[in-house]
């Protein structure tokens, strides 16, 4: 019997060499993980590189391929700020308004850009080369004010630089960053290597700059270290009964009598103050007379179980 195409067992419009391409990608990210699902950050990077954002098709791959439903997809999909829900520029530059950027001139480049581009906060302008952000702290704070283009740095920016940046992008000339990688790729691009699958370009260029090691030479220089954290203190050393049976003696503490829910078998009628109480079973109730029913299971036992699996 031949084997049905994989393309006609998707809901998704994806053509048939693109979904194939698609799933033999998807069972590379899956098979990082112990559990498929944990793909699933990567691999909505995947369909973005697709289809330069988060596509009704990209949901429904990722569901399909990991046995999530669509609902559960967009879930993740709309909670995180690098995944867009609609078309993303080639390009986007995300300026960083965070405190020390926006103080150094953060907010002053993003105005500037905002008019000159006629774009406001992650939308796209109509040549669909540059989509404007603002981001967070991108732990550049050395260089501010930041601006990033697909995630590539560009430090020390002024207001001026950044809007010559921008019509450098849109004319379609090449950039280079101020670190990192000696070029821009694009949108797509960048997302298939935020996917897992690497271009090659992660050590080109420089990485930390001098504002970034600066520090570090001063320290070295005056010979000042981290402090050593504190530890905690040992554990008591056991008892003589433990050192035994490995086991803590009745009555002390952490003894499995205190630390553990009593079964039927170990508690003596009424209790001992303290010591957790089990609620007896039907038959035990039946012969002793002296115990009343409550149907059952020492609490704790099984509700976790029970939550656990709804969690799930
Ligand atoms: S505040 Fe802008 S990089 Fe840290």
């Amino acid at each position: 019997m031949t084997a049905e195409p994989t393309s006609a067992r998707s809901a998704t419009g994806y053509d048939a060499t693109t979904l194939a391409s698609l799933s033999a990608d998807a069972a590379e990210i899956m098979a990082r993980y112990p559990d498929p699902r944990s793909g699933l950050l990567p691999m909505l990077h995947l369909v973005q590189s697709i289809d330069g954002y988060v596509s009704r098709d990209g949901i429904l791959f990722c569901a399909e391929q990991l046995g999530l439903t669509a609902a559960e997809v967009s879930a993740v999909a709309t909670f995180y700020t690098q995944y867009k829900r609609h078309p993303n520029g080639t390009y986007t530059v995300g300026v960083c308004t965070n405190t020390l950027c926006a103080v150094m001139g953060g907010d002053a480049i993003f105005d500037e850009l905002s008019d000159h581009l006629g774009v406001g906060h992650d939308e796209t302008t109509d040549d669909g080369a540059i989509t404007l952000e603002r981001v967070e702290c991108n732990a550049a704070c050395d260089y501010a004010p930041v601006v990033m283009v697909n995630w590539e740095f560009f430090d020390n920016q002024t207001p001026g630089s950044a809007t010559a940046l921008a019509d450098r992008l849109r004319s379609g000339e090449a950039v280079a960053p101020t670190r990192g990688a000696t070029s821009v790729c694009t949108f797509k691009q960048m997302s298939r290597v935020l996917a897992g699958f690497p271009d090659g370009r992660a050590d080109e260029g420089v990485g930390a700059g001098e504002p970034t090691l600066v520090g570090l030479r001063i320290a070295r220089d005056r010979g000042w270290t981290a402090p050593t954290p504190e530890r905690p203190e040992p554990e008591a050393p056991e008892s003589e009964a433990s050192a035994t049976t490995g086991e803590p003696a009745a009555g002390e503490p952490g003894s499995s009598a205190e630390r553990q829910p009593a079964t039927t078998a170990d508690v003596a009628p009424g209790g001992k103050p303290g010591t957790p109480q089990a609620e007896p079973d039907a038959d035990l109730d039946a012969e002793s007379g002296a115990k009343k029913s409550t149907g059952g299971t020492a609490k704790g036992s099984t509700k976790g179980t029970e939550e656990g699996s709804a969690d799930e």
